[in-house]
């Protein structure tokens, strides 16, 4: 199977905090991959970095066979994740919620001037 996440002595900083310590896995497609530790073992940090949400300090990673610094959009338009915790307004539909996601998405490109192609 090939591998669609690939971490190699990873590591992330923030100042003098070592958030995560040079660590190496590597996740198989279709695989069901555990990822445990203790508060503050650097997961969320981790899965930040394979989101392309937060650089790496030092280390390999890949996702999808891409390296995260350097196709961080590539990797966003294919990636899913479902968080612990949702952030929906349980006064909103879910439609509503989807098309206030949508208006915030367009509004943005609007401001670039961006087309609406590609949204
Ligand atoms: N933005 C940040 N700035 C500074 N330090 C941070 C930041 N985010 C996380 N940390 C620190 O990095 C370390 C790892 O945190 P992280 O949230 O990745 O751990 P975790 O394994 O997800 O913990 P938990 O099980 O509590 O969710 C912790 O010491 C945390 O305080
Ligand atoms: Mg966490």
């Amino acid at each position: 199977m090939p591998i669609v996440v690939s971490a190699e002595s990873l590591t992330k900083r923030y100042g003098d905090l070592l958030a995560v310590d040079g660590i190496s896995f590597d996740v198989e497609q279709g695989e069901c991959f555990g990822f445990l530790g203790p508060n503050g073992a650097g997961k969320t940090t981790t899965i930040k970095m394979i989101q392309c949400f937060s650089q790496k300090t030092s280390g390999k990673l890949e996702v999808f066979g891409m390296d995260v610094g350097f196709h961080p959009k590539e990797i966003k338009r294919i990636l899913g994740v479902v968080p612990q915790e949702n952030n929906l307004d349980p006064t909103l539909q879910f439609t509503r919620t989807s098309w206030s996601t949508l208006d915030t998405s367009t509004f943005r490109r609007k401001r670039q001037g961006k087309g609406l192609k590609g949204l």
